[in-house]
């Protein structure tokens, strides 16, 4: 069943060649990409649908959430808005309530927030274990993860569980944990900072996971400067997570690296952390993605756009640069930006995630923040919102 989206006011399609277009047309063919071009030259297709000016773009790749969880930790919202800082151990406040959870409980939360991502545009989500810490709740969180999100990533080195020495539990991550988790994932990340793990730490869980064949990933510089970074490009991370506080060396570093700088602005303004100098990071060469960090705790948000408008407005990026990362950076950081399938991208071969604005340009995203603009999303060419009758 082939489908042909026309009358695209305006088309990003992230690849090189191709650019931006307007009064562009697309054919999904499957879940593929078939063909992009000018509107006026193109094929025909089983359907047809106009869409009227509006702006189209590649869904939005979610490159960083976390959503095996149960709980609520509405309070501790509240306290930080009231002055508290925000700390690593509010995380064992879901592990409790995660564990605690059923196999039902937690995949129906899976499930409710993937589908609030894609009706936002969203149509590739990576998601994380990490609420579990112990071999069974770890395993149980990546298989269930497995039925709902695209990629999964095992960071059972969140945090160290309560009544365990540090090195004890490292031991334990590296050896049995990873064995029993690492058929399940197609990556391993650990959460350097000061009240999680140390470098040396880190380094030992993300060797151990790389031994097993996973990619890696970090979460650093978080909550202040620290070895996140260095590590993450020392082991050839595919992306290193957070980057809220960098010195010049590890801009540098990261610019001289294949590793992105995955910035989440909806935790930092969540935990009233400084914001990312990403005008920095992108003048230096380094690549950066753009993601929600959806979780109870940091950053209890799905929406893309939001972190799109705030990359805008308070990040100082241009529109184009803040759609880029929430796009083609977050498959980049989860390299899937190129091949057959390649996601963040819209091109021939490509898979066929298609989001169209209710807006003429992508501009609107950062013009009109807050304001809901998702008017028809395609997941694997699979028409997932916008339900009305074709040809409207
Ligand atoms: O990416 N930093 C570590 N992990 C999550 C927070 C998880 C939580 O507070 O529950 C993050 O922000």
């Amino acid at each position: 069943m082939s489908v042909l989206i026309t009358g695209v006011g305006e088309l990003t399609t992230n690849d090189d060649e191709l650019g931006q277009l307007s009064d562009a047309a697309l054919v999904l063919d499957g879940d593929r990409v078939a063909w992009v071009g000018p509107a006026a030259q193109a094929p025909d297709a089983d359907e047809r649908v106009d869409v009227a000016g509006r702006a189209v773009l590649p869904g939005w790749v979610d490159s960083h959430t976390h959503l095996v969880f149960a709980g609520d930790r509405t309070e501790e919202f509240g306290a930080r808005m009231a002055g508290q800082p925000y700390q690593a151990g509010g995380i064992a406040v879901t592990v409790n309530a995660t564990r605690a959870a059923t196999d039902a409980e937690l995949e129906d939360v899976l499930r409710r927030h993937v589908a609030e991502a894609v009706a936002q545009g969203t149509t590739y989500v990576e998601t994380k274990t990490g609420y579990g810490l112990t071999v069974a709740d770890e395993l149980r969180s990546a298989r269930l993860a497995a039925r709902h999100a695209d990629e999964v990533t095992f960071l059972g080195a969140h945090l160290v569980p309560q009544g365990w020495d540090a090195d004890d539990y490292v031991a334990l991550v590296c050896g049995e944990m990873l064995d029993a988790v690492a058929p399940h994932v197609g990556w391993a990340d650990v959460f350097c900072e000061t009240g999680a793990f140390d470098a040396d730490q880190s380094r030992a869980v993300l060797v151990a996971a790389k031994e097993r064949g996973l990619g890696l990933r970090v979460h650093g510089n978080q909550l202040g400067e620290g070895p996140g970074v260095r590590l993450a490009v020392e082991l050839g991370a595919a992306s290193v997570d957070h980057c809220t506080y960098l010195s010049g060396a590890d801009v540098e570093a990261l610019a001289g690296s294949d590793t992105v700088a995955t910035l989440l602005p909806a935790c930092d303004l969540s935990t009233r952390q400084s914001l990312p100098d990403a005008r920095a990071l992108l003048d230096a060469g380094a690549t950066i993605a753009l993601a929600s960090n959806c979780n109870p705790g940091s950053s209890y948000t799905s929406s893309m756009a939001f972190c799109v408008a705030t990359a805008v407005l308070q990040l100082r990026l241009s529109v184009a640069e803040a759609v880029r990362a929430a796009t083609w950076g977050g498959a980049r950081a989860l390299r899937r930006e190129t091949g057959d399938g390649a996601v963040g991208v819209l091109r021939p071969g490509s898979r066929a995630d298609v989001h169209v604005l209710n807006a003429p340009s992508v501009t609107h995203l950062a013009y009109r923040p807050g304001v809901p603009l998702t008017h028809a999303v395609w997941r694997a060419g699979r028409r997932v919102v916008g339900g009305w009758p074709a040809g409207s």
